[in-house]
Order: C-alpha cells, then structure tokens, then sequence
C-alpha cells in the first residue's frame, strides 16, 4: 500500500527537516509492508533525501518533473538532480492544471521523461472536462492522454483527486471513491489489457477519515496533503494503513 505525502510549498527548509528527522526516528524501519513516499518541495528535496539516504524503506519525490530531458529552461529542474534524489514524480496536479494552466499533452511530455528517468509518476486526476452524458468524460481524457508505453510498463501510480476535495477539509465520499476508481481502472484495462496500475485516493484524507478510504477494494493507498505535515497525523495513517495491509 501506498502512502505518499505531498508536502507541496507549506514547509520551509528547517520545517522539512525537522519533519523528515520526526519521520525518521518513527517509522523508517517499521513499515515494511508499506511505500511511504514524501514529497517535499524542490528546495528542501536534497536535504531530506539525505535524511533518508540510510533508511530505504522511505522514498523521495519531486512534486512536479521536468518538461525535457536536456534542454535550456529556466525554472525546471535538472533531470541528473531528480533522478539522483528522487524515485517518484507527481505531476497533472488538478492545482497545477488549473492554476498554471496544464495540459494532458504537458502532463503526459514530463510522464515520458520521468519514466525514461526511472521514476515512477504520480499521475494525478480530477474531474476535468465536463459533460452531461459521461460524468467520467474528464477523467478518461487525462488517463488517456498517458503514453501506452508508460502504462504497458506498469510502472505509474493514478491518483484520483477531486477538486472538491482537496484542501477544503471535505473529503469525498468513500462511495464516489470506489466508483470513481472503478472507472479508472477499467479505462486502463481498455488501453493496455494486462496491467495492473495501484489507484490511490487524495483529498482531504486524514487520520480519521483514512481508513475509509484504505479499506475500499481498488483503492491501493493515499495521495495526503495537509494532514501530511506533521510526523503525528502522517504517521497515524501510515499506522492504519499497515494494519489493514496485514489484515488483508
Ligand atoms: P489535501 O491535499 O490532503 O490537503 O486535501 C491533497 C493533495 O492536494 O494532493
């Protein structure tokens, strides 16, 4: 089971340290049974990698990868870096679509990098486009727009995260969850027959609220933003989830 922390631009580099130092002294041997992933933002990313460089068990991620491979662009960052410190990206967050504007076409450019990098992309997805005959139409566009070779590989994480749900303190319903998930992995299914892609849930998932949606079948971990930034409530839902891992 996945669980992943998105730390996003909330934590300063003293803050991200003494974050990953908490983590570390807690969980870094326990969970075996579980891929913690932490994602912190690019400035504080090599110094909490190294916090982790002796403990294995816990794994570092850009919140976002770059456009190219090699190339001249201002603001990226540099693909050596993110594959030294890094084995996971996320990228097609719905706060990055909307608020800079980012296409599936873009989404699936820096998906093709992150792969050829060895990464594994956080592939997230929200409602997107609307239509009154498919309510799933946004959905099936975004993990359409995902490169084949990229899924036939296997090695990606979907992330389904409705925009009502993140940050608002409202998560969705566990109902919703299940369909929705349900509907990803049968346009995965449609697009390469074989693979089996882990679909996690995020969106204002919490200590509380985690094991509702850790225990719905499809679901194979949580995308957790705020409820990320302290090692207490981060480590409860890894907690949770490792008991239900076990109970399964
Ligand atoms: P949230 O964020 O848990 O604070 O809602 C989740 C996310 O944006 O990935």
């Amino acid at each position: 089971m996945y669980i992943l922390g998105n730390w996003k631009d909330r934590l300063d580099v003293k803050s991200s340290a003494e974050l990953a130092g908490a983590i570390a002294a807690n969980a870094a041997q326990e969970y075996p049974n579980m891929e913690i992933v932490l994602f912190p933002d690019d400035v504080s990313l090599v110094q909490v990698a190294l916090i982790f460089e002796s403990y294995p068990l816990i794994k570092i991620g850009a919140q976002d990868g770059p456009l190219e491979k090699t190339g001249s662009l201002t603001g990226s960052i540099a693909a050596s870096n993110i594959s030294r410190f890094c084995d996971y990206v996320i990228l097609g967050h719905s706060e990055r679509r909307s608020k800079l504007d980012e296409t599936d076409e873009i989404v699936a450019r820096k998906a093709t990098v992150a792969s050829d990098l060895g990464l594994i992309p956080v592939i997230c997805v929200s409602k997107g486009e609307v239509s009154n005959i498919d309510p799933y139409l946004g959905i099936r566009n975004q993990i359409e727009a995902i490169p084949s070779r990229i899924i036939s590989r296997g090695e990606l994480l979907i992330a389904y995260e409705p925009i009502d749900a993140i940050g608002t303190g409202v998560p969705a319903d566990p109902k919703n969850v299940k369909e929705a998930t349900q509907v990803i992995q049968n346009v995965i299914s449609n697009l390469v027959p074989t693979i089996n892609v882990p679909v996690l849930y995020g969106g204002s998932v919490d200590a509380e609220n985690a094991t509702s949606y850790l225990s719905l079948e499809g679901i194979d971990g949580v995308l957790v933003g705020g409820a990320s930034l302290t090692a207490d409530s981060f480590l409860s839902i890894v907690e949770k989830a490792s008991n239900i891992e076990q109970a399964r």
